[in-house]
């Protein structure tokens, strides 16, 4: 049986050699190692074997199996190296690589992903409602009469049924009171639409962040401090925040605020970057009434809304809001 394993051993050694490839090798290994290998049915013949010789000649196995072994692994080695050598070979490594264009944020989802995310963590969720709304959720409940001229075909798009394209984002406060319970405290992202002329600071599909708070004892004073502390987070620690009276429907009193900021190499001015309010009474009784019930009846609130599209024009002294949807990469290309 030794001289058998001997010969074994001479053939294996001598065919791995003279494999020429990694399929060849793997059959050479089948050959005699494998299932039905010569080695292994050699190795079947221990059992004859009279008790005495067996330790020897399992010894003598082993190390004929370990030495085709490691021939087996060297030769896979040296073959694989020649072929990574071949399928490189006529390449010049020193080449410089071609570049590959990263991408960026849209200037307009940054700022939004901005204001979202420092509102979040002062406590509001995010909500939304549909684009394509009823005059009931974009005019009546928010308190805005019939002669309004938002209302007007001329400013806004109407659908044959008689739902519209919404205006500003403020239908979502609705939206929200109808399906929930107070407190409320959501911001609301998204689309609005006006048959606005474009021009550098007009589009007729803008960007809106709509905020509503509302629970028991909400103050004129939760309101300045909430957006005050906002503002500040978004555009600088140091910036002035103003509040000037205005007038808006869903709320009362309503104010205008304007921050103070500094273009480059220009005096600081008050720029207006959102309007705000108290929850007007007559919406809270628009709720109730389309909710059937009177939970919302004796709550108070805040609400604000801001422009997104103006909010990246001032942060980024963009002149033309139309850059925001041309598509132009030299322009989007600074972003990001
Ligand atoms: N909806 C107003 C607009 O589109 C913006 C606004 C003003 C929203 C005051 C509010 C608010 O929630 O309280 O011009």
């Amino acid at each position: 049986m030794k001289q058998q394993l001997d010969t074994i051993q001479v053939n294996a050694l001598a065919a791995i050699a003279g494999a020429e490839d990694e399929r060849s090798l793997e059959e050479v290994r089948i050959t005699f190692l494998g299932k039905k290998g010569s080695l292994t049915t050699a190795s079947a013949g221990m059992k004859d074997l009279p008790k005495e010789e067996k330790p020897a000649m399992g010894q003598a196995l082993n190390e004929v199996r370990q030495a085709i072994q490691a021939s087996l692994e060297q030769k896979r080695t040296e073959l694989q190296a020649a072929r990574d050598a071949a399928s490189v070979e006529g390449l010049d490594m020193t080449l410089e690589g071609r570049d590959l264009a990263r991408g960026g944020l849209h200037p307009l989802t940054e700022i939004k992903e901005k204001a979202v995310s420092i509102l979040r963590r002062m406590g509001f969720a995010l909500a939304e409602g549909p684009e394509i709304e009823t005059e009931f959720h974009c005019f009546d409940a928010l308190n805005t009469p019939q002669d309004h001229p938002a209302r007007n075909e001329k400013d806004t798009f109407y659908f044959d049924s008689g739902k519209l394209l919404r205006t500003h984002t403020s239908s979502v406060q609705i939206r929200t009171m109808e399906a929930a319970k107070p407190p409320v405290r959501i911001i609301a992202p998204g689309s609005a639409y006006r048959r606005d002329e474009i021009d550098a600071t007009h589009l007729s599909v803008f960007h809106q962040l709509e905020g509503l708070y509302v629970d028991e004892n909400v103050t004129l004073g939760d309101l300045k401090g909430t957006l005050e502390y906002f503002l500040k987070a978004m555009f600088g620690d140091s910036t002035e925040v103003r509040f000037r009276p205005h007038f808006f429907p869903f709320t009362e009193p309503s104010f205008e605020i304007d921050v103070k900021l500094q273009a480059k190499g220009e005096e600081p001015k008050w720029i207006e970057v959102a309007g705000c309010g108290m929850v007007d009474p007559a919406v809270f009784s628009a709720v109730s009434t389309s909710r059937g019930d009177q939970v919302f009846e004796s709550m108070t609130g805040f609400a604000f809304g801001m422009g997104l599209d103006r909010l990246a024009m001032i942060q980024w002294g963009i002149k033309d809001i139309r850059l925001l949807i041309e598509n132009d990469v030299r322009f989007l290309s600074q972003f990001g």
